[in-house]
Parts: structure tokens; sequence; C-alpha cells
């Protein structure tokens, strides 16, 4: 059996050896740092989790019905008549946030190792088109259960288009294909989320993952390791990434996939933060619900647009802010002046400023959840105010710190030195 299969192999070999080859680039032959850790299983569990939402998103379709009168209904058939649908949706519902999960450490990682740094920009710019590719995705496969929340989130959504100058209520008018949210959006939404959306997110991963390997893994210390070559021409600090971290990743992925299923079938709508309630409500348009947010992922942006105040009655600053909070995402790799890559050999000015960057981005996550009223309000010479409003707009100033003064924080910042090689 075995040396039939090794003939069939020499069979395909022979006739298409760029297979073989371009597995010896990418995996075999590709020398990775060997100080990895924890922190770098979220690119590979990123990449699982995009091919199980695929998988449970090609099941889903075949019972979905893109159809304004149609779709609600054929989500609770999926859950309830389908034989085995609660669980394709709850794995695509779920997969949904694991994903934005997952994709947040990772990105993470990139700001504690300074892997976004010289010579790997293009990597992080391909990841952040890759986050906000994903939100699209996300946002548009919300709208197909055509339930409450999917419909007055979209409108939400889509009218922030509408107060851009000049261009704003056609441009909201043309992604809606209508003057509401309706069938036309709904068809369009499905169009895009099912095919579309997907296969740029393919694209780009593999883009991400070309730049990558043409210059090489960044790691916990932060050193390059290409620097420092054995006599065989491959790096000191190097091991082949097959089979050594395909194994580890395996590893992981087991590890992942227990606490994924935990999830998935002991809270699979997590008390509302997944799934919410508002949701299991179908679409009506001639009743707004009394508290529209969207899932947890999008809200820390969420808190930031609902923080800015109108300026003369338009509420563009609070959108340009909010487009503002994700696209200086890619200026990253250019505002960080410091010497060293990875906050273990940074100073503390660095180190604090991580700190109250986590905080702030889980405080405006946690406010855009809740309604502005949450924290009640408080009076002033200036009448009354939200205080969850004056908190996020706190928060939102320290949110857009940590960028602006990146530029003056790391340049003055007492480093330690790097070490010549990486440490275990
Ligand atoms: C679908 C989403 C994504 C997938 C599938 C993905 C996949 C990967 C994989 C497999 C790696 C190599 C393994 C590793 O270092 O963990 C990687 C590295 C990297 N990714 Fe992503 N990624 C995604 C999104 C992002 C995002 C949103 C960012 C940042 C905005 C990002 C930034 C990076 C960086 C900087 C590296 C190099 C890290 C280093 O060498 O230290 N990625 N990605």
């Amino acid at each position: 059996m075995a040396s039939r299969l090794m003939a069939l192999w020499d069979w395909f070999d022979s006739r298409m050896p760029s297979v073989a080859e371009e597995f010896r680039k990418h995996m075999a032959e590709y020398y990775a740092p060997k100080n990895f850790n924890f922190w770098y299983f979220f690119g590979a569990f990123s990449i699982l989790l995009l091919g199980i939402q695929i998988v449970s998103g090609i099941f889903l379709t075949m019972h979905y019905k893109p159809d304004a009168n149609l779709a609600f209904g054929s989500v609770e058939y999926i859950m309830r008549d389908v034989p085995g649908g609660w669980l394709i949706r709850y794995i695509h519902s779920t997969g949904a946030s694991a994903f934005f999960a997952v994709v947040y450490l990772h990105m993470f990682r990139g700001l504690l190792y300074g892997s976004y740094k010289q010579p790997r920009e293009l990597v992080w710019i391909f990841g952040v088109l890759l986050y906000l590719t994903l939100m699209a995705e996300a946002f548009l496969g919300y709208l197909l259960p055509w339930g409450q929340m999917s419909y007055w989130g979209a409108q939400v959504i889509v009218n922030l288009f509408a107060v851009i100058p000049f261009i704003g209520p056609d441009l909201a008018l043309w992604i809606r294909g209508d003057y509401v949210v309706g069938d036309a959006t709904l068809n369009r939404f499905f169009a895009l989320h099912v095919i579309a959306v997907p296969l740029v997110l393919l694209g780009l991963v593999a883009a991400h993952i070309l730049a990558l390997h043409d210059v090489g893994s960044n790691n916990p210390d932060g050193i390059e390791i290409k620097k420092k070559k054995g006599p065989d021409g491959h790096p000191l600090d190097g091991i082949p990434f097959h089979p050594y971290y395909t194994v580890k990743d395996i590893a992981g992925a087991v590890l992942f996939m227990m606490v994924l299923c935990a999830v998935l079938f002991f809270v699979p709508e997590m008390g509302g933060y997944f799934l919410e309630y508002n949701n299991f409500v179908p679409a009506d348009p001639l009743k707004t619900p009394a508290h529209i947010a969207p899932l947890w992922y999008f809200t820390p942006f969420y808190s930031i647009l609902r923080a800015v105040p109108p300026l003369f009655n338009s509420q563009f600053p609070g959108v340009a802010l909010f487009g503002l909070s994700t696209m200086i995402l890619f200026l990253l790799p250019w505002l960080d002046r410091s010497p060293v890559k990875s906050i273990r050999y940074r100073g503390v000015l660095f180190k604090s400023a991580v700190a109250i960057f986590v905080i702030t981005f889980l405080v405006l996550g946690y406010l855009g959840t809740e309604p502005v009223t949450v924290w009640g309000q408080f009076g002033s010479w200036l009448g009354y105010a939200d205080v969850a409003t004056v908190v996020a707009r706190i928060f939102t100033l320290l949110y857009f710190a940590f960028f602006f003064l990146m530029p003056w924080y790391t340049a003055i910042d007492k480093c330690k030195p790097e070490p010549d090689r990486v440490t275990m």
C-alpha cells in the first residue's frame, strides 16, 4: 500500500514538481525562530477558523433563503428541523466571535513584540486589511438572519455613510439599494457575504503569509534571526517550520478546539454577546428597538462613534473618528520610533502605554454594549449629561493618545539592550 502511494506521488511529482517545491519553500525549509511562545498560535488558529467559517457557511447556505419574507423563518427552520442544523448555525455564529477573539490576540502579539516594525510593515498592512475585511464580512453576515438587531444594526451603520459630506446620501442609497434596508439590501449583502468578501479574505491571507515568508518571522525577543547564520546557511536560531511548528500548532489547535466546543455546546449565545436576544425577534421596520448595539467585537469603535458630540448638527465628526480609530492601525509601523521591537526590552513608558491601551479598549468595548444611560446622569452648569458618555469621551481621548503620542514616548523611552541570540 505504502509503495503504491509512493508510486502515485512520484507520478504526480514528475508532472507537477512545483507542489513539492512550494511545500519545501514554505514549510520544510522555512526557518522559523525557535523561541515561538503561546502568542504565536493565533495565526494558525485564524486560518483554522477561516476554514471552519467557510465550511459551516456552505452548509448554512444549503437551507438559508435570502429573501426578506423567508430569511428569518429559514434560519429558525435550520435551528429546529434541519438535522444537525442547530450545530452548524452555532458553529458559524460562535466561530465568528472566536475569529475576532483570536484575531485580536494575534494583533496584540504584534504590538507586544513589535512585529509590525521594519521589515514587516507589509505583513502588518495586509493584516490590517484582513481585519477590516473581516469586519465587513461579519457586518454583512449579521443582516442575513433578518432579526430586529440585523435590521436596525444595518440601518444604523449604513446611515453612517449618509453623513459623509456631498456624496453621503447617494452612497447610503447605493449601498442599501433602496430608501430603507429591504429585500434588495438583503440580496446584495448575501452575495457579498457568501462569495465576494470570502474571496478577498483568502487572497489577503495568501498575501499576508507570502509577505511574512519573504522577510521571515519575528519572535518574542524581536531580534532578526537571519543575521546569525551557521555554515549550512540556515539561521542558528531557526528551526524548520515543518515538522516542528506543524506538530506544535496541531497540538495547540486540539486544545483550542476543546475550548471552542465547550463554548459551542454549553454557552453558544454567551448570554447575548455572541447572538443578541433581540435577534430572535423577526425584523420589524416599524418598531425600533430601545437599545441598538452591535456585537462585542465592534463595540470599542461603536463607543467612539457615540462619544463624539455632533458639530453644527452634523454627525460627521463622530463617523470620521470612528473611521480613524481603525484606519490609524495602518500607521503603527511609522508611529513607533523605538530602537527595539519586543516589549521585553522596552522601557516603562511603552509598557505603561500598552497597559493603559488594553484597559481603554476593554472599557470602550464594555460601554459600547450598554445604553448610554447605563451609569445614570449627572447635572452640571452645562445641563444634564450621561456619565457613561463622559467616561467614553475620556477613554476615546486615551485611545487616540496611544497612537498620536507614540512617536514621542517611544523615542524617549529608556530601552534595555537586546540580546545577541534569542532567549528561551
Ligand atoms: C484572517 C485573519 C488572519 C490570518 C488567517 C492570519 C494568519 C497569520 C499567520 C498564519 C501568521 C504566521 C504565524 C504567526 O506568526 O502567528 C501571521 C503572522 C502575522 N500576522 Fe496575521 N493573520 C490574520 C490577521 C492579522 C491581522 C488582523 C494582523 C494585524 C493587524 C496581523 C498581523 C500579523 C503579523 C505582524 C504577523 C507576523 C508576526 C511575527 O512574525 O511576529 N495578522 N498571520
